[in-house]
């Protein structure tokens, strides 16, 4: 008889789109998430922060400066200022005029065609950013798994903590590039509020996956940005690969 695949009988891998398809348009774009709509992404990974007047809109860095025309932090420019900017000609001029897009769009236009992983970045710089995403997800009902794929993620491991505190049928992952907090302990930890375990390429390892999946937990890795670094992650079986180019991820190939 022929011998089964590895993982046969699981899920197959999920396709993440790292602040969207940020290889083939500006990162944390409507362009970008659409792209990966169009490219069957299953779930959109998205960078959220507060401007100084308190609207979530989707920006990786802290400062405006390496994406926009415009200069600063975010949480010193309020939203007008923001939305003043142009977020697509960095990339290419083909994108002029893209804007840095709220949360609550992102929600509204991508629920249903699209699973969103919500990154808060840099929680700590915007005190209450873990009750304001979770009433815009409880005002759309958004708030149970059952009908949404809506999961939440953060380096920031209290921020996490607090969000499953607030909205516990929500999926909340750990973010960490530091072999340090990787440590059995460090995961024990993580398994008393977190579903996910979201190492960088650098530290995964198959070991490290089975360590991860022992405490019931699942993991996504990122960041996948060419064709043979997806290979590894694919053997090895794991829930989500989080890449720039989501067609470096084979369709329906195993896990
Ligand atoms: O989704 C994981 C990844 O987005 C974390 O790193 O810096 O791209 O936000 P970063
Ligand atoms: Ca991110």
């Amino acid at each position: 008889a022929a011998m089964a695949a590895p993982n046969e009988h699981a899920h197959r891998v999920d396709t993440v789109a790292h602040r969207g398809a940020s290889g083939y348009a500006p990162e944390n774009t409507m362009a970008a998430f659409r792209k990966a709509v169009k490219m069957k992404a299953d779930y959109i990974e998205i960078d959220v922060q507060v401007t100084k007047d308190g609207q979530m809109v989707v920006i990786h860095d802290n400062t405006v400066d390496r994406t926009t025309d415009g200069t600063g932090k975010v949480k010193d420019l309020t939203f007008e200022e923001i939305r003043e900017l142009d977020a697509g000609s960095y990339f290419d001029p083909e994108f002029a005029g893209e804007q840095i897009p709220t949360f609550e769009e992102v929600l509204d236009e991508f629920r249903g065609k699209t699973g969103i992983l919500i990154e808060l970045k840099s929680p700590e710089l915007y005190p209450g950013v873990e009750e304001m995403v979770a009433d815009a997800l409880r005002e759309r009902n958004m708030d149970k798994p059952a009908n949404n794929k809506i999961i939440v993620q953060s380096f920031n491991f209290d921020s996490m903590k607090t969000f499953h505190e607030l909205l516990p049928d929500i999926p909340v992952g750990v973010l960490t590039n530091k072999p340090e907090q990787l440590t059995d302990e460090m995961l024990d930890e993580f398994a008393t509020y977190a579903d996910y375990v979201n190492p960088s390429l650098k530290m995964f390892s198959p070991e490290l996956l089975e360590r991860v999946r022992e405490r019931g937990m699942k993991m996504s890795v990122w960041t996948v940005r060419k064709p043979e670094e997806a290979e590894p992650l694919l053997d090895a079986g794991v829930d989500g690969i989080i890449t720039d180019y989501p067609d470096y991820v084979p369709r329906n190939k195993h896990k």
